[in-house]
């Protein structure tokens, strides 16, 4: 066991410190993209004002003979496109893949002063985590990097969902968790074909009822209870969570009730697998201007934020006006940012 003194020290001669609080920068939307399919790629600039996150991916969705390309080509990308200050991300192939150990030292070692955040695939335990610090340090160290990089891990393993909290505290490199509810299904061998979202076949059922032939059923959130266990271990370690990706680009209903489920339990954004993705990321990790609304009403009516009151007919205390800061404090964090989002919240400079 390591002591809480030694928590915080380079991993290697010569690192950078660790981090000691995840930066606040927008994070609604990690928008993903294949860096070997150069249409796309050529489209990039573009795309950079639109999302909080650009990611480019090395892992699952490139063909295995584009490997090597799609990385050549995301350090082109890292070293000539402007981001602004749009994060820039890299979802490197999984830990016992044959091309993990070059994804890291190509990517640290050419653009690792590009790069915000290594998001790291079917990670499954704190060893997982252990094994990609030291080795970032060590890259860290020999480039001259002066900013730690900030690691990110996928759940999408039963082992990885049973040691959530050991992978949370494992570094102080980490940055948050995704939900991966593709390969999370078929780890768990659930018996679903699709990437996120609900299933009809994943219901309740209201009682019978004397004269009622048709009883209604509802379908149910697949994910509920991993999201909700993933925030839990989060919010203890001080790290985000993010739902995942939802791989039906035409539901984007389908998209927007997903996403709004993982906001309501406390995820701070999702991916995004198309650009139509984006805005209904942006939108829904957005807190709604009536709500803030209603949120800065409690405060006020609050006072010192101690004591109970009526509001509407409704009792507020202490407690309802800490969730109330919730959302006030996100809605200032990103009006900070977004001056549309200032003058939807009424906020003045
Ligand atoms: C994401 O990587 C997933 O498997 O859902
Ligand atoms: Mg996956």
């Amino acid at each position: 066991m390591k002591s809480p003194r030694d928590f915080f020290k380079p991993l290697a001669a010569g690192a950078p410190e660790p981090l000691r609080e995840i930066p606040v920068r927008p994070s609604r939307v990690i928008h993903f993209f294949p860096p070997h399919v150069e249409k796309l790629v050529a489209k990039l600039p573009e795309l950079v004002p639109t999302t909080d996150i650009l990611l480019g991916t090395l892992e699952d969705g490139i063909p295995m003979a584009e490997k090597q390309a799609a990385r050549t080509s995301l350090v082109k990308i890292g070293k000539s496109v402007d981001f602004g200050s749009t994060q820039f991300w890299t979802r490197i192939n999984s830990l016992d893949s044959p091309w993990a150990l070059d994804d890291v030292t190509t990517l640290v070692t050419e653009i690792g002063d590009k790069l915000d955040v290594v998001m790291v695939p079917k990670v499954e335990g704190a060893e997982d985590i252990h094994y990609i610090d030291r080795l970032l340090a060590q890259l860290e160290a020999r480039v001259g990097l002066k900013k730690p990089l900030q690691l990110h891990a996928i759940l999408e393993t039963a082992r990885g969902v049973t040691n959530v909290e050991a992978i949370c505290a494992a570094s102080p490199r980490m940055q948050g968790l995704s939900l991966g509810p593709a390969d999370l299904a078929a780890d768990r061998q659930m018996k679903t074909t699709r990437v996120g979202g609900g299933h009809p076949d994943y219901i309740v059922r209201a009682d019978p009822q004397e004269g009622v032939a048709e009883r209604a059923t509802y379908q149910q959130d697949l994910w509920h209870y991993t999201l909700a266990r993933m925030v839990d271990a989060c919010v203890t370690y001080g790290i985000l969570p993010f739902y995942g990706p939802f791989g039906d680009i035409k539901d984007t209903v389908g998209c927007e009730d997903q996403f709004r489920n993982a906001y309501m339990l406390g995820c701070v954004g999702a991916w995004s697998l198309h650009p139509t993705q984006i805005d209904i990321a942006k939108r829904v990790f957005s807190p709604r201007p009536a709500d803030v609304k209603q949120a800065q009403r409690v405060i006020d009516a609050m006072g010192d934020g101690t004591g109970a009151i009526m509001l509407d007919g409704k009792m507020e205390d202490d407690a309802s006006a800490r969730q109330c800061e919730v959302v006030v404090s996100l809605a200032r964090q990103l009006a900070a940012r977004d001056p549309e989002l200032a003058a939807a919240y009424g906020f003045s400079k």
